[in-house]
């Protein structure tokens, strides 16, 4: 199965001066972990790693640092993540029949992860991983009074992987250009276009390192996982 990796962001809410994923987390850059966990799946056959142009030469130190076993594609990537797997779509290679997309900012999910979305998606046309929520949520207005608490136990975050057939995938980003949807992730084009989404039990240490916190604590979980394996 063919994988694309959005990676073309500029990590604003980070508030580094550059791409959040070549920051160092446990000495290693942030995609390096990424793309470990992709080359360790036994399902992926092919990485697409969408970036803006000027990361390239990091990107491609990265790969080759890494020594990947599996054929890697740098695509240009938009300016949104919509925009980027849209790219990545079209660079896909011919014979991609379903496609997994995975947020290069969540370098904590497992090859185990990849493998279980792989099998669903053999089954299903759109899938996402997701967790059940822990928190309460509220939905609010403009002039932030709640407006509504919606049912705890139907919520579930969404993470990444996600995972499509290509052509309805292609047809959903088609439509959402076409008609101006501007989404955060792929399968809310899926879902407006009517198309059903399975969920896949996702990991609670599957973050999106989004902030300085996020980075600290993905440095947390690596220790403790490198822990485990010594032990
Ligand atoms: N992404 C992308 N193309 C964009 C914007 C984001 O490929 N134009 C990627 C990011 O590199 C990241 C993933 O989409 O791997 C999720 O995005 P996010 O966590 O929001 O990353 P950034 O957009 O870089 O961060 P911020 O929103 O704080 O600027
Ligand atoms: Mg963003």
């Amino acid at each position: 199965m063919h994988l694309l990796i959005p990676a073309a962001g500029s990590g604003r809410r980070m508030g580094s001066q550059r791409n959040k994923l070549l920051l160092t987390l446990l000495e290693k850059p942030l995609l390096s972990w990424t793309l470990a966990a992709a080359e360790a799946s036994g399902h992926i056959t092919w990485i697409g790693i969408m970036g803006q142009p000027d990361d390239f030469p990091d990107f491609e130190a990265i790969v080759s640092d890494l020594s990947l076993t599996k054929p890697v594609k740098l695509i240009q990537g938009g300016a949104t993540r919509q925009e980027s797997v849209y790219n990545g779509l079209q660079s896909l290679p011919p014979e991609s029949d379903r496609v997994l997309i995975h947020d290069g900012a969540r370098c904590l999910a497992t090859a185990e992860l990849f493998d279980r979305s792989a099998e669903a998606l053999l089954t299903c046309p759109g899938l996402i991983v997701a967790i059940p929520v822990k928190d309460t949520i509220k939905v609010v207005d403009e002039r932030r009074i709640v407006r509504d608490t919606p049912e705890r136990s139907n919520l579930w975050a969404a993470q990444t992987p996600q995972g499509f057939e290509v052509q309805l995938l292609k047809k959903c980003h088609e439509e959402g250009r076409e008609k101006g949807w501007e989404v955060t992730d792929d399968a809310a084009l899926f879902e407006k276009c009517g198309l059903p989404v399975q969920i896949v039990e996702g990991e609670e240490t599957n973050l999106k390192v989004t902030t300085p916190v996020d980075l600290a604590l993905a440095e947390f979980i690596l220790r403790q996982r490198t822990l485990t394996v010594d032990r």
